[in-house]
């Protein structure tokens, strides 16, 4: 076995020994660690050629985006600030309430600034549609946005991602910044979870 998928398998054996962990549960490696960073240096250097002398300031959806923001904005070269904004559009499963609220504001005004609104995925749609209503109104010079993942069957809301990480299939997924219930955020990759049934009903 390849050295780098053993790694993987060691450090998802070490997250079930953690608390935080529930019997049950599984995960499955969907976007390896060098995969991500691979695609986000991509992604880094299509923002810039779009952008090249911009003052790039980037805000991150709390709190799914801050892994990819941090290392999105190490691979930006130039001028780059970040603030972060707080929205909630989940209950304590694994499907959207529908509902959208905003739950921390941004520190700093976004008005004629080369914004870069980051999101950690992009499923309904329903918050990034909204997000992207609340900033228009503030009058940013240029407003584009970066998801990292892309879960297009699920899309209820016309919204599209100006620059997109990876399109995944309909599963649910957590790690590198994504959770479930607040756990697996600390996960180095993006694994699919598996949920024992009983749990997967009581979500619906
Ligand atoms: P949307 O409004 O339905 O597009 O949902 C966007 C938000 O839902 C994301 O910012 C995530 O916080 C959360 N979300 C959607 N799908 C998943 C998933 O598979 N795993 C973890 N969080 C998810
Ligand atoms: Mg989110």
């Amino acid at each position: 076995m390849a050295k780098k998928a053993k790694r993987i398998k060691r450090q998802i054996r070490r997250t079930r020994e953690k608390p935080g962990y529930r019997p049950g549960e599984s995960l499955h490696v969907l976007i390896s660690d060098a995969r991500l960073h691979r695609r986000i240096r991509e992604l880094a250097r299509e923002i810039r050629r779009d952008f090249p002398k911009d003052e790039l300031h980037l805000v991150g959806v709390l709190k799914g985006s801050v892994f990819f923001l941090s290392d999105l904005a190490r691979e930006l070269g130039g001028e780059v600030s970040f603030d972060f904004i707080g929205v909630s559009s989940y209950g304590s499963g694994t499907d959207s309430t529908g509902e959208v609220r905003l739950t921390k504001d941004l520190d700093v005004s976004i008005e004629s600034r080369t914004v870069i609104l980051v999101e950690d995925i992009l499923d309904t749609g329903l918050t990034l549609k909204y997000l992207l209503h609340v900033f228009e109104e503030r009058k940013p010079k240029h407003l584009r946005t970066i998801v990292l993942l892309d879960k297009v069957e699920r899309r209820i809301a016309d919204v599209k991602a100006d620059y997109t990480g990876f399109a995944i299939p309909n599963e649910f997924v957590v790690g590198y910044g994504l959770d479930f219930d607040q756990r697996y955020r600390n996960l180095p990759t993006v694994c699919i979870l598996h949920l024992p049934t009983a749990k997967k009903a009581k979500s619906k």
